[in-house]
């Protein structure tokens, strides 16, 4: 029989995962993965602070993964230990919406996650803020999203329940590690262009104030695989409109450089926190 592929849809993507997991366990010598991170824009130095490396696992020799096409992503999974005898997965290869491979794609990292044993999901991404007094470098907490893609990671009749997708619980426990932590509304484009200043005005007329390209998609995967869902932004640039200069991938980066060592600082507080939280429950 043919190996299960993300391009064929009458397998269901689960089958891939499982494959996935089963590569990783392989690879790390770790059964099984507690939390599971995506690393985007301005997180990538976090992997390292979280604990003790025990594998990096380049993304292509793990079954549906793909390289990241974006650069600063690292293409790789890397298995972490952390206290309490417990495991996190790192993953820098995010696929996004808009390198149009599909929607199964962007969330295989996601199932994989589910698959290896992952109970928390932490998303983070770097993007564009609407409230102009956050500058560049602010890391915000994302407590709800507005999904822009026209799409869903979901296939047939599956019916999940997003009320409380960004887990509040998890919310509260990052702002115990750092009370200064603003929240705000996730509004996912699909890109790869930025918004328009009316698309900008549009997403905060509707509830938005952070604009991005990624996380929303894959939020929903976590949830409909019963992960608690933790999502975090980082606040590269003022959204287009919001600042007057234009916006520039360059700019983002920069940005991203700029913030990474605080950022990982603090991740690996609130991930040291989440798993203290994991190992009592
Ligand atoms: N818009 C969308 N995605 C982004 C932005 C933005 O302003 N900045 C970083 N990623």
């Amino acid at each position: 029989m043919a190996e299960p592929s993300l391009d064929d849809l009458e397998t269901p993507p689960t089958a891939v995962a499982e494959l996935a997991a089963a590569a990783l366990a392989e690879r790390t010598g770790v059964v099984r993965h507690d939390i599971a991170l995506t690393l985007g824009s301005g997180w990538g130095e976090a992997a390292e602070r979280l604990g003790r490396t025990v594998a990096v696992v380049p993304a292509e020799e793990v079954p549906g993964f793909t390289r990241s096409g974006v650069p600063g992503h690292s293409g790789t999974l890397t298995s972490i230990e952390l206290e309490h005898g417990l495991h996190a997965l790192v993953i820098g290869a995010r696929t996004h919406f808009y390198e149009g491979r599909g929607v199964r794609r962007v969330v295989h990292s996601v199932r994989t996650a589910a698959v290896a044993g992952a109970r928390v999901m932490v998303l983070t991404n770097g993007a564009g803020g609407i409230r102009p007094h956050w500058k560049p470098g602010t890391p915000v907490l994302i407590e709800d999203h507005i999904n822009l893609t026209a799409a869903s990671p979901l296939e047939g009749a599956t019916f999940v329940d997003l009320t409380d997708l960004y887990s509040r619980r998890l919310r509260g426990i990052a702002r115990q590690v750092d009370p200064t932590l603003d929240e705000g509304v996730y509004v996912q484009f699909r890109g790869p262009h930025y918004e328009t200043p009316a698309e900008v005005a549009m997403a905060r007329t509707i509830g938005g104030s952070i604009v991005g390209m990624s996380t929303a998609l894959e939020a929903i995967a976590a949830r409909e695989a019963g992960m608690e869902v933790l999502g975090m932004s980082l606040i590269t640039n003022l959204a287009a409109g919001i600042q007057s200069t234009p916006l520039s991938h360059a700019e983002v980066l920069a940005a991203g450089k700029e913030a990474e060592g605080r950022l990982a600082d603090l991740l690996a507080r609130i991930v040291a926190a989440v798993a203290t939280d994991l190992a009592a429950a």
